[in-house]
C-alpha cells in the first residue's frame, strides 16, 4: 500500500525519519508522497524523495500561505517541478475556513499553479474546505480537471465526490475510522474502488486507536482496513487496487526506480 498524502517534510518529523521509514516498511507501507505546503517544505520533499526512494514529492503552496506565492517562489517550484522526483503539483486550493490568506490571493496563488501544473504536464493535489463551490469554478475555468491527480481528505458530500471521481481521485484519510465521521463512510461508499486512495495527511489526522498521537504513515493500514469493511471488499483487494490507482493517478510515481 502506499501513503497518498504524507507530509514527512513537517519538522514534527525532523528527528525520527530513518525510525518512521522502518516502521513504514515493516507495517507494509511501501512507498509515500510527500507533499509541499510551501517553497521551503517543497523543497524539502525533493530532497527528501531523492534520499529516500520509497519517497515521491509534490511541490506547491497551501492555500493557508498563498501570500507567499510571489513571483520569485513561483519561478524557484517551475526549477523544482523538474526534478524527477516530484510527481504532483500540490498541495493547492482554498481554504474559507481558516481564512489564513484573503480569499482573493487565494484565488490567485491557486490559478497560478493550476498554471504550473499545465506547464510542466503535472496532476494536482487539491486541497478544499468550506470552499468547493469554488475550486470547482477555478478547476473549470482553468481546465484544471483534465490535469489529474487527487482531491486530498476529501469531505464533500457523497453525491458531490462521486462527480467529482470522474476527474480526480479521491483521498480517504484517517477520518474514516473516526465514531462521528459517518459522511466520510458514506463519501466511500459512493465512490468506486478504482477511484480512490488512501493517505494518512501526517502528522494530521490520526486514525483511530491512535488519536492523541503524531500521525505517521506506519497507520495507514488502519485505514485501509476501515476502508475494505466499509466497501465490503476484502482488504487484499482494496490494498492492491488503491496501490495501483497511485501509479494512475500520478503518472511519474514509476518512473524514477521503475517498479
Ligand atoms: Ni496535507
Amino acid at each position: 500500500m502506499i501513503d497518498a498524502h504524507a507530509h514527512l517534510n513537517d519538522p514534527a518529523f525532523f528527528d525520527d525519519l530513518p525510525d518512521l521509514l522502518a516502521r513504514m516498511r515493516e507495517a507494509g507501507v511501501e512507498g509515500a508522497l510527500v507533499v509541499g505546503y510551501d517553497l521551503p517544505s517543497s523543497q524539502r520533499a525533493v530532497t527528501l524523495a531523492r534520499a529516500h526512494p520509497p519517497l515521491r514529492a509534490a511541490i506547491g503552496v497551501h492555500p493557508h500561505d498563498s501570500k507567499e506565492l510571489t513571483d520569485e517562489a513561483l519561478v524557484a517550484l517551475r526549477a523544482l517541478a523538474r526534478e524527477p522526483e516530484v510527481v504532483a503539483v500540490g498541495e493547492i486550493g482554498l481554504d474559507y475556513h481558516y481564512d489564513h490568506s484573503p480569499r482573493p490571493v487565494q484565488r490567485e496563488a491557486f490559478r497560478r499553479q493550476l498554471a504550473l501544473a499545465r506547464e510542466t504536464a503535472l496532476p494536482i493535489v487539491i486541497h478544499e474546505r468550506e470552499a468547493e463551490e469554488d475550486v470547482r469554478a477555478i478547476l473549470d475555468a482553468e481546465d484544471g480537471w483534465a490535469l489529474g491527480g487527487s482531491w486530498h481528505c476529501c469531505s464533500v458530500d457523497a453525491a458531490s465526490a462521486a462527480e467529482i471521481a470522474r476527474h480526480l481521485f479521491i483521498g480517504i484519510a484517517g477520518w474514516i475510522t473516526f465514531p462521528k465521521s459517518e459522511n466520510i463512510r458514506a463519501l466511500a461508499r459512493a465512490v468506486p474502488l478504482e477511484c480512490l486512495l488512501i493517505e494518512t495527511d501526517a502528522p494530521y489526522i490520526t486514525p483511530v486507536p491512535f488519536r492523541g498521537k503524531r500521525n505517521e504513515p506506519a497507520y495507514l493500514p488502519r485505514t485501509l482496513q476501515m476502508l475494505a469493511q466499509v466497501k465490503g471488499i476484502p482488504e487484499m483487494d482494496v490494498e492492491r487496487t488503491t496501490t495501483a490507482n497511485v501509479r494512475r493517478a500520478f503518472p511519474r510515481w514509476t518512473s524514477v526506480e521503475g517498479g
